[in-house]
């Protein structure tokens, strides 16, 4: 009876608590802002390798001219374009705003990282991916900001190839209960306040769904090899087939 009126008592004083402990700078819609602004930028970024693939898989070029500076740059002109507004990187000390620099300079670091990789003349296929850029901006910037912001690609868990990107709980149950329902909105991210390996956080989810160029990979038929020696997923047009995910520790 005492133990189970100490839990009660527990959970109303972590609920009553919640709300306070968010950062000032981060209360109520800004979470909600950010997490969407966040995605937005590690979309514009990866927007940049993909409008490159053939450029990358190039074997007839070295330099391919896309610099850590060429792919930031790049990766603004593609947020203005998908928002209308300047990508403002100005620093007021806020979380948010230390959280936008943080992700411009995991894109940079990645870039930086992958110049001998991708400028290696002689070499078709190197396994430089949207995904694959995407999974190093993630752990660059959950590394960089760790204990407060995480960011990670993941996908429905049939689809999963990199086991790095497999969803967790959280992620699996949004997924499969609800962005693959016929009925859920397409294209709106899903966000709650739920705890993280029991810190308190805010979790926030984007679908993301296949276009056609994605299916050369992950579509039909099902099990043949694809270029980067992987097995097609069967995967049909606009089906979901991954997710951005975003968590904020309070
Ligand atoms: C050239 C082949 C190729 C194309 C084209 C391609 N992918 Fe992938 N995709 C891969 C490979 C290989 C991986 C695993 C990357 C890794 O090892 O991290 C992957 C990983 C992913 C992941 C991360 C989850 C996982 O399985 O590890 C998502 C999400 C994804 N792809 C979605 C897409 C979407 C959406 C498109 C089109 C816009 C696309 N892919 C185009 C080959 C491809």
């Amino acid at each position: 009876m005492n133990a189970v009126l100490r839990i009660t008592g527990l959970a109303l004083v972590a609920l009553l608590a919640a709300p306070v402990s968010i950062p000032q700078a981060l209360a109520a819609d800004d979470v909600e802002a950010i997490s969407s602004d966040l995605t937005l930028i590690f979309r514009a970024a990866r927007k940049m390798i993909s409008d490159n693939q053939d450029l990358i898989n190039d074997p007839s070029k070295g330099d391919k001219g896309l610099s850590a500076t060429a792919v930031v740059e790049q990766t603004k002109a593609n947020y203005k374009t998908a928002t209308g507004k300047d990508l403002d990187l100005s620093d007021d000390g806020s979380p948010a705003a230390k959280a936008r620099i943080a992700m411009i300079e995991a894109v940079r670091a990645t870039m930086d990282e992958a110049q001998p990789l991708i400028n290696e003349q002689g070499k078709g296929f190197k396994g430089f991916l949207p995904a694959v850029f995407g999974g190093r901006v993630a752990s660059n910037f959950s590394a960089a900001m760790a204990g407060t912001f995480a960011i990670k690609l993941t996908a429905p868990k049939a689809y999963v190839r990199n086991r790095a990107n497999r969803p967790d709980e959280w992620e699996n149950k949004v997924i499969e209960t609800m962005f693959k329902q016929p009925g859920y909105e397409k294209g709106k991210a899903y966000a709650e306040a739920v705890p993280v390996k029991g810190k308190p956080a805010y979790r926030y989810i984007l679908p993301e769904y296949y276009g056609a160029s994605c299916l050369g990979c992950h579509g039909d038929p099902k099990g043949e090899i694809d270029i980067t020696g992987g097995k097609k997923e069967g995967a049909k047009l606009d089906e979901l087939g991954g997710a951005i995910s975003l968590i904020i520790y309070q």
